[in-house]
């Protein structure tokens, strides 16, 4: 089972929008089963999959100091994936959930405010020493702050070559807690989101070839 956290220290970063489409896609596109965790208090992911009537993707409830022995049970219970929202502003809960993860997704909207609160997740990031990869989100097409911020970011970390565009689809309500990849399959948010989905797919490959490489050399 490879552990997917979605973390940025700023609110409103599109977290919970990549949680929720990208475990969507995750079962859609066959890699299932895949289960999401809401660490956040505010409950936004919970919110949404109790009005779903799909069974997929499961969602389970830890407590935070249950998180690992919970993650076990999970991954003895088949998971392919886990997938963890969190909330802003709690680095220790971040750095803890950090120490679990194969990966952190690390979504950024192309803005000054946004590029000015990165370098907090990204200390932090570097500091546990986990994979990351950063998502650029809420993007308006052909903008120059968007080259811009994929430039400064790109000196810090991986970035995902899919970009999230700012689109009316992913903030809608739609019948029985669909995404809005579920009620649009054909659409560009859905082409997108799949897209993106591989980008994550690949890191984790890399990250996994690495880590066997470095065992194998010592
Ligand atoms: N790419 C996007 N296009 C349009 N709206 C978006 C996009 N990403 C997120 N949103 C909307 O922006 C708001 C904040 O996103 P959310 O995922 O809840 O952020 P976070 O979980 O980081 O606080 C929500 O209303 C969400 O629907
Ligand atoms: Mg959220």
């Amino acid at each position: 089972m490879q552990i997917i956290v979605i973390n940025s220290q700023k609110g409103g970063s599109g977290k919970t929008m990549l949680c929720k489409h990208l475990a969507v896609e995750a079962e859609r596109s066959g890699d299932g089963p895949v289960f999401v965790i809401d660490t956040d208090p505010q409950g936004t992911l919970t919110a949404w999959h109790s009005k779903r009537e799909a069974e997929t993707p499961a969602r389970v409830d830890l407590p935070f100091n249950g998180m690992e022995k919970g993650l076990e049970l999970i991954r003895t219970h088949g998971a392919a994936y886990c997938i963890i929202d969190t909330a802003s502003g709690r680095l220790d809960i971040a750095s803890e959930l950090f120490k679990l993860a194969d990966l952190v997704i690390f979504p950024v909207q192309p803005s000054e405010d946004d590029l000015t609160a990165a370098p907090v997740t990204v200390q932090n990031l570097k500091a546990c020493g986990v994979p990351f990869v950063f998502v650029l989100t809420r993007v308006k097409p052909n903008t120059l702050i968007t080259a811009q911020a994929a430039a400064i970011l790109s000196k810090h970390g991986q970035v995902a070559e899919t970009l999230i565009a700012d689109r009316t689809g992913y903030k809608s309500p739609y019948a029985k807690g669909q995404t809005s990849t579920e009620a649009e399959p054909k659409g560009a948010a859905a082409q997108e989101i799949a897209g993106l989905w591989r980008n994550i797919k690949s890191c984790l490959h890399e990250n996994m070839q690495e880590s066997e490489a470095l065992k194998k050399h010592g």
